[in-house]
């Protein structure tokens, strides 16, 4: 009888809290917190060469922020920090294979001793299949988890303790509405995003007593090529 009677009060709180906290989105709608300045803050931006990367480097950069592009492709990376500098913004561009842990730490190691601490992450790089399932290569499914999910622990590894010391800084996870319901012919892309999303609301609760942030974003479909031939109904 006891036991009912705690999972009673425990739906019913559980049913309080979420009532609180939809009415309190809705008053965020209304009201939405005043914007963040980025200026003077070091951006890391994995998969700056292209479409969503390359678009955050730029808008960053415009509000006054140090830029890091990180990229596995140093042509569309160097295109984009040129960029940034014929507008008379600060890039810094480095090759990045953010599939391979050990690559990962070694370029952070070279962004801290020539760029410095970096105080904005964004885990933005992604690849997609667009395949079945059983017709998806072993190693394109190993892939698509190292750069979508892994490469978030990495990452992150090697930037958040900097930021704890200063009780400062921002993790972005570009992760998809993929992250939230699964599709035919993107199992192993959807499984990566939920799992992005899922290091991002984890780490959110680990990271909030030190002031720093974390925000996951999860757009549907945005026209930049890597859904090519895809249709939204
Ligand atoms: N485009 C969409 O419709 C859409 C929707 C939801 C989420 N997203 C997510 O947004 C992010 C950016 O997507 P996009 O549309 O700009 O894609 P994009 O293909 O235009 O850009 C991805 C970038 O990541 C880089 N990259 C790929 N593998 C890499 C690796 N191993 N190491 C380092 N960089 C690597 C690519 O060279 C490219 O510059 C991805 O995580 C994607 O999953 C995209």
């Amino acid at each position: 009888m006891g036991f009912i009677l705690k999972d009673l009060i425990g739906v019913v709180l559980l049913f309080v809290v979420s009532l609180v906290a939809r009415l309190l989105s809705v008053v965020r709608l209304i009201f939405p917190p005043g914007k963040k300045s980025v200026s003077g803050e070091i951006a890391l931006i994995t998969g700056a060469g292209s479409g969503l990367g390359r678009g955050m480097a730029l808008s960053f950069a415009r509000l006054g922020a140090t830029i890091v592009a990180w990229d596995i492709n140093e042509e569309a990376n160097e295109a984009t920090v040129q960029m940034i500098r014929q507008e008379g913004g600060k890039a810094f561009g480095f090759v990045c294979d953010c599939s391979k842990r050990d690559d990962i730490y070694r370029v952070a190691q070279k962004v801290k001793s020539s760029v410095g601490h970096v105080t904005i992450l964004i885990n933005n790089a992604g690849i997609v299949t667009g395949r079945k399932f059983l017709d998806c290569p072993d190693d394109l499914i190993q892939k698509t988890m190292d750069i979508n999910t892994n490469a978030h622990f990495w990452t992150t590894k090697a930037f958040l303790p900097h930021m704890v010391e200063q009780n400062h800084g921002h993790l972005v996870s570009i992760a998809s509405a993929a992250g939230f319901a699964g599709m035919s012919g993107l199992a192993d892309y959807c499984t990566s995003k939920f799992g992005a999303v899922g290091f991002a609301d984890s780490i959110r609760h680990e990271v909030k007593q030190h002031g720093i942030h974390v925000t996951c974003v999860c757009p549907t479909y945005i026209n930049t090529g890597m859904f090519t031939g895809a249709e939204l109904r």
